[in-house]
């Protein structure tokens, strides 16, 4: 599809109720240029002639793979390592400390819309940097559950090799050089940053139920997209999902307020975080 063939009107609104039912992702009107950029190429890789064509075969379910790489194409992945930093030095100077004075042991954390793996491995990188300098420390056997809807991000970061570039994007040469391995001109994440975070296909509007209970939160640049009773759902399930006096990360554009009343905001000397009202 090119620009020049433009999607009609009635596809635009069937698509965008697709979407959004799909993914919570809401397109606002006279985004027709959107759908356009970033289905083209998966129509011609698919041999699909237009938006119609190609909703329909997704609603029949055939061929099965086409409802992912559609959501594929439609999510945004931007992301990077220590992404506004403020969060990861929340939680090494005033999270991790105050769980281990709580006597916290079999700490979970979630990275609820991880994309291609920076923020699951930064958050490992972070615990390493605090057990460093808490060598007593009762939660030495973190774990990072990191998900998404996207199962061409969760390739990606299950792979944990990156090129310079990326690594460029957030991350210090020092850092690099103590997390990282060459791999030719790559770099992997170090075994026991990549030990501790496992990958699960999540997407945030069903049941995380399977998921279990967690400690602590991070649901970042992702309920940006959503309608406001999507974020109210959202984080009123995530307030369920976290264990007694939990806590939770936001990205730097999001708040709560509004949305929900399960959480307290904390305004920390290096920046605002949620903890789960007891
Ligand atoms: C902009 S990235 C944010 C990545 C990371 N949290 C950060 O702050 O750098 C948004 C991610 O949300 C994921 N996403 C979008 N809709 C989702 C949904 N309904 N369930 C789970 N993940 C979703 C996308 O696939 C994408 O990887």
């Amino acid at each position: 599809m090119t620009a020049a063939q433009a999607i009609t009107h009635d596809d635009y609104v069937r698509f965008r109720t697709f979407l959004e039912k799909a993914c919570g992702i809401v397109l606002g009107d006279g985004k027709e240029y959107l759908i356009v950029s970033r289905l083209a190429k998966l129509l011609r890789d698919e041999d699909i002639s237009s938006v119609a064509e190609l909703l329909t075969a997704v609603e029949r379910g055939h061929p099965r793979h086409l409802r992912d790489v559609v959501i594929d194409a439609m999510t945004t992945n931007e992301t990077s390592w220590f992404r506004d930093r403020s969060p990861f030095e929340v939680l090494e100077n005033e999270v991790l400390p105050e769980m281990d004075a709580n006597g916290i042991r079999q700490c979970r954390i979630w990275s609820s819309a991880c994309s291609s793996g920076q923020e699951p491995y930064t958050i490992s990188i972070t615990l390493s940097e605090y057990l460093r300098s808490a060598p007593t420390s009762g939660l030495a056997n973190a774990q990072v559950i990191a998900t998404d809807i996207s199962t061409s991000m969760l390739v990606l970061a299950k792979q944990a090799e990156y090129d310079n570039a990326i690594l460029g994007r957030g991350l210090s040469e020092q850092r690099k050089k103590a997390f990282f391995k060459p791999v030719g001109d790559r770099w992997i994440v170090a075994d026991d940053i990549r030990r501790r975070v496992s990958f699960k296909e999540q997407n945030l509007l069903l049941s995380y139920a399977a998921l279990g209970k967690f400690d602590i939160i991070f649901c970042r640049n992702v309920l940006i997209y959503f309608s406001s009773e999507r974020k109210t759902d959202i984080l009123n399930r995530m307030a369920a999902a976290l264990n007694p006096g939990g806590y939770l990360f936001l990205g730097a554009s999001e708040t709560i307020t509004g949305y929900s009343d399960a959480f307290e905001m904390v305004r920390s000397p290096h920046g605002v975080f949620y903890r789960l009202k007891r």
